[in-house]
């Protein structure tokens, strides 16, 4: 009964903890796309084949509901899949809409007028692809009126965090939430729109201030996941092991991956 969680790469995994953390016994079938990560920099055709491709296979191995823990893949391939491609009695959900139901403070399907919500100031650090997409700013000013959105995307972030090159990241951190800064020098909220950016967010919050509430995606997903499948229990899917895929090189992801979770992650070819 496996739900599956699909990322580019290794950012997805932060979903991946978090969701584990809410249901311990949810066995997850993880498939990080590291042969081809990262996606943010690649154009919307793209990142929708290979979206599809990854999931296909994650259907394959007994899934009915994936996530794409991945927000430039929900930004930017999501919509089309659902729209033509996901099979009937297959689901699968992006990572953005817990996030706009919190910051708006109402569920999706609350069809009313675009309200006032206590966060005015926002930043948003996602991938240059995210950004490009306004994917973030569209589905928000459906529901909310008055908030300022300042986008920042921040490139080579996902490329030094694939690479375990964390000097680099916490540099490229730092001066992207200067960048934004400079733009929105009193943020009141950011949002991690990328669910690498977890594995950096101590960074991101003291570059930030601590005054900057930081909006933890992969725990509103956890939570949002928990209740569909209360209400759809039929969508765990018939796989009932865990199991982590990758297409990049399943020694060295594991070993990234191990060092990012804190405990023994193997992961195998996809
Ligand atoms: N972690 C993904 C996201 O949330 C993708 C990053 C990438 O591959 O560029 O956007």
């Amino acid at each position: 009964m496996a739900v599956g969680v699909f990322d580019s790469g290794l950012g997805g995994l932060t979903v991946l903890d978090a969701v584990a953390a809410h249901m311990p016994d949810l066995p997850l079938i993880y498939f990080g796309d590291n042969a081809h990560a990262p996606y943010g920099v690649r154009d919307a055709n793209d990142i929708y084949e290979l979206t599809t491709a990854a999931v296909a296979n994650m259907f394959e191995r007994g899934c009915n509901l994936v996530i794409l823990a991945c927000n430039t893949a929900s930004a930017s391939a999501l919509r089309r899949m659902q729209e033509s491609w996901v099979p009937r009695d297959k689901r699968v959900l992006g990572v953005m809409v817990p996030l706009i139901e919190a910051l708006t403070e109402r569920q999706w399907g609350d069809n009313s007028p675009p309200r006032e919500v206590a966060v005015k100031h926002t930043a948003l650090f996602a991938t240059p692809a995210t950004v490009a997409s306004r994917a973030f700013q569209r589905e928000l000013a459906f529901r909310a009126i008055g908030v300022d959105v300042e986008a920042q995307a921040c490139g080579g972030v996902v490329d030094a965090i694939e690479d375990g090159d964390m000097i680099l990241a916490d540099a490229l951190v730092r001066s992207h939430v200067d960048a934004l800064k400079r733009k929105m020098p009193n943020p009141q909220a950011a949002i991690l729109g990328c669910t690498h950016y977890p594995l950096m967010e101590q960074v991101f919050q003291e570059a930030l201030g601590a005054e900057v509430t930081v909006f933890s995606q992969a725990k509103l997903v956890a939570a949002s996941l928990e209740d569909y499948l209360n209400r759809h229990p039929h969508m765990r899917g018939s796989g009932d092991e865990s199991l982590f895929l990758t297409t990049g090189d399943p020694a060295r992801v594991s070993q990234r991956a191990t060092q990012f979770l804190r405990r023994p992650i193997t992961f195998v070819a996809a």
